[in-house]
């Protein structure tokens, strides 16, 4: 066994895992993790975690005429991370901010005020100090009084917003987290981020054990965050040296053996990518960004790009024992082109395009009396893949570009000369476009918009298992992997709602230097 832990057989196993042939048949990868299991050694210890926490909920109350109400606080908040102290950026003194809970048709009003401190200038030439909101993955009025991102709250400032939830699928994981062009990375990098939960639809999912977790990596450096200083920070994308769950780093999240554990994760890091396994167990894909499948898709792993959502259900082993949830190493790419994607580089060393390293999320502790509880079969059965007729649908073509220390879509820095497409609303009913975004650049990029949801039609490139699953589930996604030298063609439903929209990579450095355009819905 080596000093972390980890034997030398995990190694061999864990490198034999993926997705066969693209088959994403559930009883297959039970199959393997099963064999994988017979054949396994004993089970490694863990390192001592603390216990696994869900991020805190924020307290709602209901007002006259129904809406619900709740208040965000930004500002700067000593925390703990693994161990030692760090001056984080925090919605109400936590990081991650506290879990939004709401209904389909609620209406809700979000009083957030800005307490960060004023001050200098950020590499990028930007005041520090400004922030807003951002309701990512929400169906929401992309103008005021919602999802606004063109508003600047100043060092002091409060504001409203204010949402109709009435369009907003139920059973969806969004997240917020401040959308100020110029400052979103070192705010999110920051730590200001927080889980924005819509109910379910029905209940057939409320006997399993639910958990969020918010994955995020952070470099604490003499007591704060590492600040941006280059322009290769921009370029690159900051890498944490630590990896966090819910702000934990490696909680123990205990569980009876087998049980089935439904986990709603959330990728909120800047720009690391996550490839996420479970020691000895398949991993059931039941939800995406915009809500729940129709049945669960088994996967051995899962890619969760920046800014991406996943909904699993796990089948816990029946024999007890410490199951570690991973990172596994993903070479996302660099800026040096492909030409050096197998250089081995690791950690921040990323110029050439090498692995982030494998690291343990989570531990999964099963123990206590065995009980039996199945996979359901069917999740969703209102799910499916959209088949609108397309004949006059509008195609649209974006290209990806870096350079120089800038990003840009068409060739077009959004400081520069900002990319502006516009998009018309029938009177009634929705109107469908196919994007076809192509990539390229070296490194991978998670292209996301803003107030409607796609659904991914053809991939080329990248990893074979993301794509099989993303063009065969009926997911319906805002933020998807454009791999680099390939491309991403997908389905947009252009509905309800009329406005200034964004679309971005949500490695949102790149958004900061230009990566950026607007999206007017007329
Ligand atoms: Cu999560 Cu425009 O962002
Ligand atoms: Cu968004
Ligand atoms: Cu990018």
């Amino acid at each position: 066994m080596s000093a972390n832990g980890i034997t030398r057989r995990d190694l061999l196993k864990i490198g034999a895992v993926g997705v066969a042939g693209g088959a994403l048949t559930l009883s297959g990868l039970a199959k393997m993790a099963a064999d994988a299991g017979q054949a396994g050694a004993a089970v490694a210890a863990a390192p001592g975690g603390a216990p696994f926490a869900d991020p805190m909920e924020l307290a709602l109350t209901t007002v006259a005429g129904g809406a619900r109400e709740g208040s965000l606080a930004v500002a700067e908040t000593d925390l703990r991370l693994g161990g030692s102290s760090a001056r984080l950026l925090a919605y109400n003194g936590s990081v991650p901010g506290p879990l939004v809970r709401v209904r389909r048709g609620d209406a809700l009003r979000l009083h957030v005020r800005n307490g960060l401190a004023g001050g200098d200038a950020n590499p990028l030439g930007e005041p520090r100090g400004v922030t807003n909101l951002h309701t990512h993955g929400w169906h929401v009025s992309p103008a005021d009084p919602a999802d606004n991102v063109m508003r600047r709250l100043d060092p002091g400032d409060s504001w409203t917003y204010t949402y109709d939830l009435s369009q907003q699928p139920a059973g969806t994981l969004g997240w917020y987290h401040p959308h100020v062009h110029g400052l979103v990375a070192e705010q999110l990098w920051g730590g200001l981020a927080g889980p924005l939960v819509v109910e379910d639809p029905t209940d057939a999912l409320s006997s399993y054990e639910t958990h969020v977790l918010v994955l995020k990596d952070f470099t604490i450096v003499n007591g704060r965050p590492a600040p941006y200083s280059s322009p290769m920070d921009y370029m690159m994308g900051k890498l944490g040296a630590t990896v966090t769950v819910n702000g934990q780093v490696a909680p123990e999240l205990t569980a009876r053996p087998g049980t089935v554990q439904r986990w709603r994760l959330l990728n909120a890091s800047t720009a690391r990518f996550y490839r996420v396994a479970l020691d000895r167990h398949p991993l059931a894909v039941i939800g995406s960004d915009g809500g729940l499948l129709d049945k669960p898709y088994g996967v051995a792993e899962l890619l969760l790009a920046p800014g991406e959502r996943a909904d699993i259900l796990v089948k816990v082993s029946t024999t007890p024992g410490v199951y570690r949830l991973r990172t596994l190493p993903y070479s996302r790419g660099g800026i040096m082109g492909g030409m050096m994607g197998g250089s081995g580089m690791m950690g921040g060393g990323m110029m050439g395009g090498g692995a982030t390293p494998r690291a343990t999320l989570m531990t999964l502790r099963v123990t206590g009396r065995k009980t039996t509880e199945s996979l359901p079969t069917a999740i969703d059965p209102t799910a499916q893949r959209a088949r609108p007729d397309l004949s006059g649908a509008v195609q649209r073509r974006f290209v990806l570009g870096m350079g120089m220390g800038r990003g840009s879509i068409n060739g077009r820095d959004f400081d520069v000369d900002p990319l502006v497409v516009r998009s018309q609303l029938p009177a009634s009913g929705d109107a469908w476009e196919v994007w076809t975004i192509d990539n390229p650049t070296g490194m991978d990029h998670p292209w996301h918009q803003h107030t409607n949801d796609a659904q991914v039609l053809s991939m080329r490139g990248g990893d074979a298992g993301y794509a099989a699953l993303y063009t065969q589930a009926p997911a319906w996604k805002d933020t998807v992997i454009v791999p680099r030298g390939g491309s991403v063609t997908q389905l947009v439903k252009v509905s309800d709602w009329r406005g200034m929209a964004m679309f971005h990579c949500h490695i949102v450095e790149h958004e900061d230097v230009g990566m950026l355009g607007v999206w007017q819905i007329d």
